[in-house]
């Protein structure tokens, strides 16, 4: 808050610095003079606040003023998107009670010896205190000595009232010279080129694109139609052609070599159904037990399709490697972060030379072509592992006795004990996660969703809800179970599975199922009901209770019950 108020004032130097450089050159110091004196002029007050309020947080906002007249009462009351809006103009505003540096000056302070500064918009920052808990790690200082904004473009997480404040807390000055390109510059951004989306993936983020189809629709189809299934990316859609596509494959000892997306085609075609799930699947419902980091996804970051393409075991065997249960295989892909970093990840090479665990190169999802958003040209596909291993857009494939030294290997996707915190996490001791937890969601009814009671027309003459949704376990454990409860746990009913006729162990794909709870008369009149469900895998392991015993401070593997209160009509 303190940070919102003092913006406010900063708002107005905002304003005279956007008519500033939108003007022409001439004349430009004049102008601004005038505009500083018309905005300090005594009557003009009024106008400022207006202004700023209808520029900064839209009609509402201004209305919300004029009636209210107190612009504390005002900013306590906003909503936070709203104060995220102002926030996200505090780097383009002048802070005139701070001194103004040259980008030269800034340049010099390029590592903690000299102090840590960093620029964004034109707002300086002295960020040496904060650089060894930064949560990238040290690629803050890449941008030691100069601008985060290309940075910052792309690492979008950044863009939350939470970081804004925590950077402004640190800001020394205001940079001289002209404002940069902001990040909604489409002209040469690195988001110029996304792929469409269907209309109803609902985007948890839209730069880098991260969204869930609606979860009612999620049960309804064995195989997730490919324009449905959610998608999951760190980094801008990578531009690839399927004639200059390139895979390298380095096995270790020498052995290297290239193939292209024809010399993958004309290898053995081979399928297999899996069922891909974000880390974060179920996140939103972590983070009520105490907040926690990442995108807020609900339990639709999740889908299940036929992938078709070579075996990764083929490929690697043809080259000579050799079993080794130290090893890893390493995967690249096209995406690049603002270090020129690609997006990476590994698995034990165990994995990829066994032929049940099903590893493809995939080059078609549900029959068709994969799409850009999905990985086009090649992705691997690792069944029953987290999906932040099926590195799409892949290029190149490492055989190593280390795992992949990418930030989404080493510091993301791992557990932690409830009680490990910010302050107290050290990410080299927790293991990547590979193969997933057993899971199951709750599709239909929905939360809060108005239900209708069935009468059973067999010889029980009972009333009865229907519930569906889907169940998956990782490390190809089949679902042998799904229980509901409407009575939380006095009574538990068993549901229909349906799901592939696959050996277990080998049993990639989710199960949907489909639940007739029982309703009684004494439900039926309180009108409320909270349905609980739980599935069991073939090695007998059960979602857990509570998120209280499982929450992890990335808010991943959030497996517990799913539970919906739903009304019955
Ligand atoms: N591969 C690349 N190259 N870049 C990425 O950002 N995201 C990973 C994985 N592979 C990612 C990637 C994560 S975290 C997930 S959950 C899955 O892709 C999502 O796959 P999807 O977008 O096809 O659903």
């Amino acid at each position: 808050m303190r940070l919102l108020r003092r913006s406010w004032a900063g708002l107005m130097h905002h304003q005279q610095r956007r008519l500033l450089v939108t003007t022409s050159n001439g004349g430009r110091e004049e102008q601004q003079q005038q505009q500083q004196h018309k905005w300090s002029s005594p009557g003009s007050r009024t106008e400022q606040m207006i202004y700023a309020a209808f520029w900064a947080g839209g009609l509402t906002l201004g209305y919300h003023w004029l009636t209210h007249r107190s612009h504390h009462v005002l900013l306590e009351e906003q909503k936070e998107d709203e104060q995220e809006a102002l926030a996200r103009l505090w780097h383009v505003t002048l802070r005139k009670e701070l001194p103004t540096y040259k980008a030269k000056q800034v340049e010099q302070h390029n590592c903690p010896e000299n102090r840590i500064w960093v620029t964004y918009g034109l707002g300086v920052y002295d960020v040496t205190d904060f650089a060894e808990n930064h949560p990238g790690g040290d690629k803050i200082l890449m941008a030691a000595g100069s601008a985060i904004d290309p940075f910052w473009a792309i690492y979008q997480q950044h863009n939350t009232l939470e970081v804004l404040e925590l950077l402004e807390g640190f800001r020394i000055g205001n940079l001289e010279g002209e404002l940069v390109a902001t990040v909604d510059d489409e002209l040469g951004s690195p988001w110029s080129q996304e792929p469409q989306r269907h209309a109803l993936l609902k985007p948890a983020s839209k730069r880098p694109f991260n969204a869930e189809p609606p979860i009612g629709l999620l049960a309804e189809q064995f195989y997730t139609p490919n324009e449905l299934f959610y998608v999951r990316n760190h980094l801008p859609v990578p531009v690839i052609s399927a004639e200059d596509y390139e895979l390298e494959i380095d096995g270790g000892e020498g052995q290297e070599k290239t193939l292209s997306l024809a010399g993958i085609k004309a290898l053995p075609k081979h399928s297999v159904t899996a069922a891909i799930m974000c880390g974060g699947n179920r996140r939103s419902e972590m983070t009520k037990v105490k907040a926690v980091k990442g995108l807020s996804w609900g339990a639709g970051a999740v889908g299940n399709a036929k992938w078709s393409g070579a075996r990764l075991c083929d490929v690697l065997r043809a080259q000579g490697v050799q079993p080794d249960e130290s090893k890893h295989v390493i995967f690249e892909g096209a995406d690049l972060d603002p270090t020129s970093h690609p997006y990476g990840a590994s698995i034990p090479l165990a994995k990829a030379l066994d032929p049940r665990g099903d590893v493809i190169l995939a080059y078609e999802m549900n029959d068709e072509t994969l799409s850009r958003d999905h990985g086009y040209p090649i992705r691997v596909i690792v069944p029953g592992t987290v999906g932040a291993r099926n590195v799409k857009w892949l290029t190149r494939i490492v055989v190593a006795d280390r795992e992949s030294d990418s930030h989404w290997q080493q510091n993301d996707y791992k557990g932690f004990s409830p009680s490990t915190d910010w302050d107290t996490v050290d990410f080299s001791k927790s293991d990547a996660i590979q193969a997933m937890p057993v899971t199951s969601a709750i599709c239909a009814p929905q939360s809060g969703a108005r239900v209708k009671v069935d009468e059973d027309d067999g010889e029980e003459g009972g009333k009865y809800i229907t519930v569906k949704g889907y169940a998956w376990s990782g490390g190809g454990r089949k679902i042998v179970r799904v229980d509901l409860t409407n009575d939380e746990g006095a009574s538990w009913h068993v549901a229909e599975l349906e799901q592939e006729d696959i050996p277990d162990g080998r049993h990639y794909g989710w199960s949907l199922w489909t639940a007739r709870l029982p309703v009684s008369e004494e439900q039926r009149k309180a009108g409320d009901v909270e349905i609980w469900a739980k599935a069991v895998d073939s090695a007998y392991n059960v979602q857990p209770e509570k998120f209280e015993h499982i929450w992890n401070l990335r808010g991943v593997l959030a497996n517990a019950y799913h539970k919906v209160k739903v009304k019955i009509v």
